[in-house]
C-alpha cells in the first residue's frame, strides 16, 4: 500500500498501550464468547518469498478496499468486526471515513468472480486514543461492520489471544495478504492470497537485530506491543499491502491472531524482520469496544502452555546475518563469472545474480532469441554446462543504450556455493562512496584485459568530478542518496595515444566490506575521455528483482563519508566548451590531484617553468622561462602531468611528454611573452590531467583570482596566493614607463605576497563561483605583480591549438570605461608601495574587487 517504511533513527518511549503486557482478569463476559467457532479452517490444505495460499485456508483474511482498491488486509474476528492496523486508516494524524472503506470477504483471488466472496460496508473504525505514528506503537484498528459477514467454510473469524497467552519464539507462524511480493513490485494477476511462514523472533533477539544499523544507516527501539517475525537473513517477509493482515500461530489446532501486519525497514531485507503489533496486549481494549455485540469473538485459553520457554530469555545477543552474495577470495577471480555461449558468436560475459538468473548485455543478443536450446552458459568451478530456459531482454534495452540488460533464466536452479555463487546487487537508494574500492571485470563481448589484472583495480571518484566531465552545463549533480547518472572510477589503462580498452565490455565491482556488488557497467561511447563513466546498475534493481524473483539485492554496508565528505554544495556543473570539459578542480577527490593543468616544463641544463594544459596535446608557458635570451637552439623540454598536489591515483596518472615544437605569437620586433608547446602525444582528459579553460573578453564577472605557482621551485608544490587584479589605468599609473602592452597587475591580499617563488613565471588564474577555471595569464620575467595577459594573443591560440577550450565570452566587461586617463597624484613611482596601491584601489575600485 504506502510507500516504503524507513524509519527514523532510535526511540526510547513508554509503553503506550493501556493494559499492555498486564494480564486482565478473565472477564466474566467470556463464557458467552465460547459458542462462536474459531481459527479453525476446512481442513485442506505473498508476501516476499511466500506462495499462493489454497482457497480457503485463511477464511478470516479479508481484504480492506477504498476507492474500489485494496489498501490494506484484516482479520474476521466476529461476525461483525475485523481487525486491522491503525496506519491504514489514519493519514496526517485524522482518522478517514469509515463509509470510505469496505471489507471484502471470503476472496481467493482478487480478480473475480468471487464465489463465496462477499462486501460490507464498514460502519465505524476504532484507533486507540495512543495511536500517533506506525513506529511509535499501537498500530490496530477495529472495523465494526455494518452488517455481520455470512460465515461459510470461505469466511469464519480467528481466535484472539489472551492478555496472558504467550507464543514462544522460534514458532513458525503464518502471514497471509495480498500486498507486495517484494519491495516495490505488486502482487501479479490473479492477485492470489499469498501465505508465508515466519518465525517468531524473541523481543531481545529482535532488539538485537534493529540495533545494528542495516538499511539507511539506520538502527530502531523496537516498543513493547510490538512483535517481530521472520529470519535474520531475510528473503521472506509481509510487504506494502499485507498492513493489518494476519499473523497466525497454531494452538490446540486452532489457529490464534499473534499479530497484525504493521511494519518493516524495506521488505525481506537481511536483518531487518517484519513487526507486527502484538494482539494479546490488547484483549481488553478489543473486549472493551466489542461488549454487548453477539455473538462476539472468542479468546480460547491457551492449550500448549510453553514451560520454561525461550520466549522468557533476555539474551541480548543475535546472530546477525551475513551477506549471501559477493564473496569471493581472490578478487580477480569472480565466482560470478557467466559466460554465454550462443552459436556463431564470440562469448558473451555475464554475472550470476541468483541461482537461476544471469545478467548480460541486451546487446549480444541482438536477434530475436530463437533456438535458445542451443545456447549454453559456463560457470566457474560447475562442470555442467546450463541451458537457457527464458532470454528477458529490458524493455528499453534496444533504444537506450543504460538500459543495455537482458537476463537469461537458466533451465535448472544451480547450487549456490563459494563457486559459482551470486554478486550482489545494489538498492536503488545505494550510494557507492568516492574512494571505494572496485575492479573492473567482463562484460559482454569484452576482449581480455591488457596485462595484469592490477590494471583492473579502479577507484570511484566523486560524483560532481564525473558527471561534470561529461554532463552539461548547469546540470545538477544528484545528492548522494540519489541514483547517480554516472560512476566514474579511476584505473589504470595504458597511456599511449589512441590506445584505449575498447569502449565497452567491462563491468564494474565494487567492493563494501568484503562483499562484492555489481555496481554498473560501460555503455557509453567516450572516446578515450577519462575516466571512463560506467551506467549504474543500481535503477534496474527493481527490474532485476521482479524477473528474478530472487536476485541478491544487497544493503549498503559502507557508510564512512571520510574526513570531507561527499562535497554537497556547488552540485552544477560549471559550462562545457565544444571540446569538453576544462577548468575543473574537484575539492574532495579521492585521488587528492588539486590542479590538474597545472604542469611541470622541464628546460634540460635549465630550469624548471610551471607550463598550464590548455588542450590534450598542449601546455602554455611564459617564453622567457622556456627560452633563454639570445639562446638559438631549441632545448630538450619534457612536460610532466599529472603530479601536481600529493596523488594516491595509480602511478600510471602521471605521465610524461616530450615537447615537439615550440610555436610563437608574431609580435613586431618583441620578444613575445606566451610560447605554446606542442606534445609529442595527447593526454586524454583524466581527474589528474584536464586542460584550463580561456576565457575572451578578459577577466569574467565576480571572479576570485589567484596566482598559482610553487613555494620552492626545488620541491613544486602548489601554492595558490589571492590577488586581486587592478584596472588598467591603476596599473599604468602605478607601473609607468615598465608597462609593455598586454600586461595587467596585480595586487596581492595581505600575508600572501611571499607564497610563491618567481623564477617558474607562474600562471594566474581567476574562478567564478561555480563556475570553471580560467587561466588569465603568465608572470612576465622577474616579476610577482606584471602578467602577460591571454586575452590579446586568443586568436593566435584557438588558430594554433584547435582544442584550445574557449568558453563563451560573458556579456559584461570587468572593467568599467575610464573616464580619465590621469593618474592620481603621486602615485608614479610608488609600484613597490602595495600599501599606496591597496588604498588607492579601496578608494577607486572597492565595489568591483572580489575575493
Ligand atoms: N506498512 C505496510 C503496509 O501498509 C506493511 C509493511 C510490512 N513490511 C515488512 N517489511 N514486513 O502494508
Amino acid at each position: 500500500m504506502s510507500q516504503h517504511l524507513f524509519l527514523p533513527v532510535v526511540m526510547m518511549v513508554a509503553s503506550p498501550i493501556p493494559g499492555a503486557f498486564q494480564d486482565s482478569a478473565v472477564s466474566p463476559t467470556q463464557g458467552e464468547f465460547e459458542d462462536l467457532d474459531c481459527g479453525r479452517p476446512e481442513p485442506s490444505s505473498r508476501i516476499v518469498g511466500g506462495s499462493d495460499a489454497h482457497p480457503g485456508t485463511w477464511p478470516w483474511q479479508v481484504s480492506l478496499h477504498q476507492g474500489g482498491a485494496h489498501i490494506c488486509g484484516g482479520s474476521l474476528i466476529a461476525p461483525s468486526w475485523v481487525l486491522s492496523a491503525a496506519h491504514c486508516f489514519v493519514t496526517n494524524g485524522t482518522l478517514e471515513p469509515a463509509d470510505e472503506w469496505s471489507v471484502l470477504l471470503g476472496v481467493h483471488s482478487q480478480d473475480g468472480p468471487l464465489d463465496g466472496a462477499h462486501l460490507r460496508s464498514v460502519a465505524a473504525i476504532l484507533v486507540p486514543h495512543n495511536y500517533s505514528a506506525v513506529e511509535l506503537g499501537a498500530d490496530v484498528a477495529l472495523l465494526r461492520l455494518a452488517s455481520p459477514a455470512r460465515l461459510s467454510r470461505w469466511v469464519r473469524p480467528v481466535c484472539l489471544p489472551r492478555a496472558s497467552h504467550r507464543f514462544a519464539h522460534g514458532t513458525a507462524c503464518w502471514a497471509t495478504g495480498w500486498g507486495d511480493v517484494q519491495e516495490a513490485d505488486p502482487l501479479p494477476f490473479p492477485w492470489v492470497l499469498q501465505e508465508v511462514e515466519l518465525r517468531l523472533l524473541g523481543e531481545a533477539a529482535c532488539q538485537c537485530l534493529y540495533s545494528r544499523p542495516g538499511p539507511f544507516n539506520l538502527t530502531f527501539q523496537l516498543l513493547p506491543g510490538m512483535l517481530c517475525a521472520g529470519y535474520p537473513e531475510g528473503r521472506r517477509d509481509t510487504c506494502q499491502g499485507d498492513s493489518g493482515g494476519p499473523l497466525v500461530c497454531e494452538d490446540g489446532g486452532r489457529w490464534f491472531l499473534a499479530g497484525i501486519t504493521s511494519f518493516g525497514f524495506g521488505c525481506g531485507r537481511r536483518n531487518r524482520p517484519g513487526v507486527f503489533t502484538a494482539v494479546a496486549p490488547y484483549e481488553s481494549w478489543i473486549r472493551e469496544h466489542v461488549m454487548g455485540s453477539e455473538p462476539g469473538p472468542a479468546f480460547p485459553s491457551q492449550l500448549q502452555k510453553p514451560q520454561s520457554g525461550p520466549w522468557e530469555s533476555r539474551e541480548e545477543n543475535c546472530t546477525f546475518a551475513q551477506p549471501e552474495c559477493g564473496k569471493t577470495s581472490q578478487p580477480g577471480t569472480w565466482p560470478w563469472e557467466a559466460q554465454v555461449m550462443v552459436p556463431g558468436s564470440r562469448p558473451c560475459y555475464g554475472a550470476l545474480v541468483s541461482d537461476s538468473w544471469v545478467l548480460a548485455p541486451a546487446s549480444c543478443f541482438l536477434d530475436p532469441p530463437r533456438d535458445l536450446e542451443a545456447w549454453r552458459v559456463l560457470l566457474p568451478s560447475h562442470p555442467e554446462e546450463e541451458r537457457v530456459a527464458r532470454l528477458v531482454r529490458h524493455r528499453n534495452a534496444s533504444r537506450d543504450s543504460a538500459s543495455d540488460l537482458a537476463l537469461l533464466q537458466l533451465r535448472t536452479r544451480v547450487n549456490l556455493t563459494a563457486a559459482p555463487s551470486a554478486v550482489c546487487l545494489p538498492h536503488p537508494e545505494h550510494f557507492f562512496l568516492p574512494g571505494s574500492r572496485c575492479h573492473l571485470a567482463r562484460w559482454g563481448r569484452g576482449e581480455p584485459a591488457p596485462g595484469s589484472s592490477a590494471q583492473l583495480e579502479a577507484q570511484l571518484l566523486n560524483s560532481w568530478w564525473c558527471h561534470c566531465l561529461y554532463g552539461r552545463q548547469g546540470e545538477s549533480v544528484p545528492p548522494p542518496g540519489e541514483p547517480p547518472h554516472l560512476l566514474c572510477p579511476a584505473y589504470q589503462e595504458e597511456e599511449e595515444a589512441g590506445r584505449c580498452w575498447s569502449d565497452s565490455g567491462w563491468s564494474l565491482l565494487c567492493r563494501e566490506e568484503g562483499t562484492w556488488f555489481l555496481a554498473g557497467y560501460r555503455t557509453l561511447s567516450s572516446g578515450c575521455l577519462r575516466p571512463r563513466a560506467f551506467s549504474p546498475l543500481q535503477t534496474h534493481g527493481p527490474w532485476i528483482s521482479h524477473v528474478t524473483q530472487g536476485a541478491y539485492l544487497e544493503d549498503q554496508l559502507t557508510w564512512g563519508w571520510g574526513p570531507e565528505g561527499e562535497e554537497t554544495e556547488n552540485q552544477i556543473c560549471p559550462p562545457h566548451t565544444e571540446h569538453g570539459a576544462c577548468g575543473l578542480r574537484p575539492k574532495a577527490t579521492p585521488a587528492g590531484v588539486l590542479w590538474p593543468w597545472l604542469t611541470e616544463v622541464h628546460v634540460t641544463g635549465h630550469r624548471v617553468c610551471t607550463g598550464i594544459l590548455v588542450a590534450p596535446g598542449w601546455v602554455l608557458a611564459a617564453t622567457h622561462c622556456i627560452l633563454r635570451l639570445g639562446s638559438t637552439t631549441v632545448p630538450s623540454i619534457e612536460v610532466y602531468l599529472g603530479q601536481a598536489g600529493a596523488s594516491s591515483l595509480p602511478q600510471g596518472q602521471q605521465v610524461s611528454r616530450s615537447v615537439i615544437s615550440i610555436r610563437l605569437p608574431r609580435h613586431l620586433g618583441l620578444r613575445p611573452p606566451l610560447a605554446l608547446l606542442e606534445l609529442n602525444s595527447r593526454v586524454e582528459p583524466s581527474p589528474s590531467v584536464l586542460p584550463i579553460c580561456l576565457h575572451p573578453g578578459g577577466i569574467p564577472p565576480g571572479a576570485s583570482c589567484w596566482v598559482l605557482g610553487w613555494k620552492e621551485p626545488q620541491d613544486r608544490v602548489p601554492v595558490a596566493a589571492a590577488v586581486s587584479i587592478l584596472t588598467p589605468r591603476l596599473c599604468r599609473c602605478l607601473y609607468q614607463g615598465v608597462l609593455t602592452p598586454g600586461t595587467f597587475c596585480v595586487l596581492y591580499a595581505e600575508g600572501q605576497e611571499d607564497r610563491c617563488e618567481v623564477t617558474s613565471a607562474p600562471p594566474l588564474l581567476c574562478q567564478t563561483e561555480g563556475g570553471p577555471w580560467v587561466l588569465m595569464g603568465m608572470a612576465v620575467r622577474g616579476s610577482q605583480e606584471l602578467f602577460a595577459a591571454i586575452d590579446p594573443e586568443a586568436a593566435w591560440i584557438s588558430q594554433t591549438v584547435g582544442e584550445a577550450h574557449f568558453l563563451h565570452p560573458s556579456g559584461s566587461p570587468y572593467w568599467p570605461p575610464e573616464d580619465s586617463d590621469l593618474c592620481p597624484q603621486d602615485l608614479a613611482g610608488t609600484a613597490s608601495s602595495h600599501k599606496v596601491a591597496a588604498a588607492l584601489l579601496l578608494l577607486l575600485l572597492a565595489p568591483q574587487i572580489q575575493g
